[in-house]
């Protein structure tokens, strides 16, 4: 039976779908896992796009509506992983019914190890649909004092859902003297920091080139978070082995952090 599992935050744009094709891509491609990535963001789907999927005349909504069956509305990315993409058309949303998504997606358990949903933000209907439909939730948020209380908030709602924390992935640090430490997230949130992806430009430019980061250079920084968080996910032993040019470039990180 596949583990399923929510990639969720409540403020828009901290990387949930940057996140989701990774950890996909490298599921499926370094540990040999059957994937499948669900856009469950319907109103401003971009996981496809991301992907550079962009034909993709079967989408979840028309499954949503009944016209489709989910296995019509898979697609296969050149990692190994399968994609269920949303509409791009608004219009497509009517008639999609929320409601039938835990069905949907259970019936995708038998034929893989993964599933992973690429939630909308906050905590409306779209959103909750897809934590509804998940038993596991991945956390992403920034290292903002804001945007980590609203995952304090939103334990509350995962508790009363029945959908169990995984732990944190914290996106963009730039390890500014402002931003919240992995032991402050973990002591005000209770949860464990899994990740911490460095804000770095080039992840920018892997959304542009419509590739996962990980593809383009498994070498970035932001990709070995990656990899070790597939690898916790997955129970794969993993260490990261750092040059010493790296160790170096560390340590230099961590000074500019006191001035910044
Ligand atoms: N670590 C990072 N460093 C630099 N840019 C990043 C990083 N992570 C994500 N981004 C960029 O930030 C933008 C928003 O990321 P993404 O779309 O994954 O966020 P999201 O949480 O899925 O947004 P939404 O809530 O709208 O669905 C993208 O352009 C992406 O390339
Ligand atoms: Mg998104």
């Amino acid at each position: 039976m596949a583990r399923i599992i929510s990639v969720f935050s409540s403020k828009g744009g901290v990387g949930k779908t940057t996140i989701t094709a990774n950890l996909g891509a490298i599921l499926a491609s370094k540990f040999q896992k059957k994937v499948t990535l669900i856009d469950c963001n319907l109103t401003s789907s971009h996981l496809a796009l991301y992907l550079g999927i962009y034909y993709s005349p079967i989408t979840l909504n028309k499954v949503l509506r009944g016209d489709y069956q989910i296995s019509e509305a898979i697609y296969i990315h050149s990692s190994g992983m399968q994609v269920v993409p949303a509409s791009l058309s608004v219009t497509e949303l009517e008639g999609s019914d929320l409601l039938k998504l835990p069905n949907v997606i259970s019936s995708l358990e038998p034929t893989n190890d993964f599933l992973i949903l690429d939630s909308a933000p906050g905590l409306g209907r779209e959103a909750l649909a897809s934590l509804k439909s998940s038993r596991e939730v991945l956390l992403v948020t920034t290292p903002i004092v804001s945007s980590v209380l609203d995952i304090v908030r939103a334990q509350e709602v995962l508790r009363e859902i029945g959908v169990k924390p995984i732990g944190i992935v914290v996106n963009m640090a730039t390890g500014a003297s402002y931003e919240m430490r992995k032991e402050e997230i973990e002591q005000l949130t209770g949860l464990k920091v899994i990740a911490t992806i460095p804000y770095d430009k080039d992840v920018y430019r892997s959304t542009a080139l419509k590739q996962p980061i990980f593809l383009l250079n498994p070498n970035n920084r932001a990709s070995k978070e990656l990899v070790k968080l597939a690898a916790f996910i997955s129970g794969v032993e993993y260490s990261e082995k750092k040059s010493l040019f790296e160790k170096v470039a560390d340590k230099f990180r961590i000074i500019g952090s006191y001035f910044s």
